[in-house]
């Protein structure tokens, strides 16, 4: 691709405005179209940065999950130094506690980077853990981001750079014509560009036939009171369907449901009750700290959880859609794998794992 071809992103959640940010540090002319920038996934998310913890198998996913993990203090500090904002990236590790139920299944397999912690030792890593948590995994190496700030970080470095954002566009149709698409008809007209990237999360399939679903997360929010002089918990928790993450400014985020719902909005008593119970379970200080506010979010999944990348049946379409819930960790690799291929025609060894036709053939 050269400097007088355009490309339009479609979709200003963090796959967009990533993949927009990197094509635009390459070279590129850059115009992301965004319908709701509130209601993008990564801002309902609790970014963390979490391969090993999520329990990603051996894969292609896990690789790119790595190399993702590994891309984040430099990228992080690369578009602090753009925006003058911080993303708070903070490689806090990733305790996984183990209730006595679960231990049986627990394998003494311990690493540098998986280390088994028994009944003591985890909480000398994390004191004030509930009696049930009987041991657990520690990972060192997985990270949190405050996915909120990173997504105004993002926004606001595609606008230093000179990326041209516009919010409030509706997407009706992708117009193709053979093995091409020719335009994009919106809210706000139609738009035309050299080469288009689908990023658009979980409402995908209303543009393209895609194995895209949502899959709705409930999650919630406590604030450390004041009248304690140290923050109290210091690592990431993930438990058995709950995770409880620390941020540096008191507030602590617990997710998340996992809910086959469609795009049915709202919290409800069932899942808050499930987030309550479970952070409560491992983390008992927790049920004496104000509520600051309860939210969902829509994660993008796909029949095999992984995203789907690269070519389309169009030539000038590149899909970066179904990152599930791995979009915050997946951010920065996917952008360099697409801006590879889109900007130097590169295919990075990864990116044929990700291709749409594995759920077609
Ligand atoms: N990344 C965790 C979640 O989607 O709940």
């Amino acid at each position: 691709m050269n400097t007088s071809e355009t490309v339009l992103v479609i979709g200003g959640g963090i796959i967009g405005l990533t993949i927009a940010v990197e094509l635009k540090l390459r070279g590129a002319s850059v115009t992301v179209l965004s319908r709701n920038f509130q209601e993008a996934a990564a801002h309902a998310a609790g970014g963390m940065l979490a391969p090993q913890a999520e329990q990603l198998p051996p894969s292609p996913l896990l690789d790119l999950g790595l190399m993702s993990r590994a891309l984040y203090p430099g990228w992080t500090g690369k578009l602090e130094a753009l925006t003058g904002l911080s993303a708070q990236y903070w490689p806090c590790g990733i305790l996984a506690p183990v209730f006595e139920a679960g231990l049986e299944t627990c394998v003494s397999s311990a690493s540098p980077d998986a280390q088994w912690l028994d009944r003591d030792a985890i909480r000398t890593y994390q004191s004030g853990l509930g009696s049930d948590v009987a041991g657990g995994w520690w990972y060192p190496r997985d990270a949190q981001v405050d996915n909120r700030r990173l997504m105004q970080v993002l926004w606001s470095a595609a606008q230093e750079l000179g990326v041209e954002l516009y919010e409030g566009v509706e997407v009706d149709r992708l117009v193709t014509q053979a093995d091409r698409m020719t335009e994009l008809q919106t809210s706000q007209g139609s738009w035309r560009a050299s080469h288009y990237v689908l990023a658009t999360g979980a409402w995908s399939q209303a543009l393209l036939p895609v194995p895209v679903f949502p899959k709705k997360g409930q999650m919630f929010a406590v604030r450390v009171p004041e009248s304690e002089p140290e923050l109290p918990l210091v690592r990431v928790l993930f438990g058995p369907g709950i995770y409880i993450i620390p941020r540096q400014d008191r507030r602590i985020v617990v997710g998340a449901t996992s809910e086959i719902v469609g795009f049915t909005p709202h919290n409800t008593p069932a899942g808050l009750q499930t987030l309550l119970a479970g952070a409560m379970r491992i983390y008992p200080a927790l049920s004496e700290f104000p509520i600051q506010e309860c939210w969902w979010g829509f994660r993008p999944t796909t029949p095999d959880e992984a995203p789907i990348l690269g070519t389309s049946p169009y030539g000038n379409l590149t899909l970066a859609i179904g990152h599930y819930r791995n979009g915050v960790l997946l951010a920065p690799a996917t952008a360099q794998l697409i801006a590879d291929w889109i900007w130097d025609q590169r295919e990075a060894p990864l990116l044929p794992y990700f291709h749409y036709t594995r759920f077609t053939s």
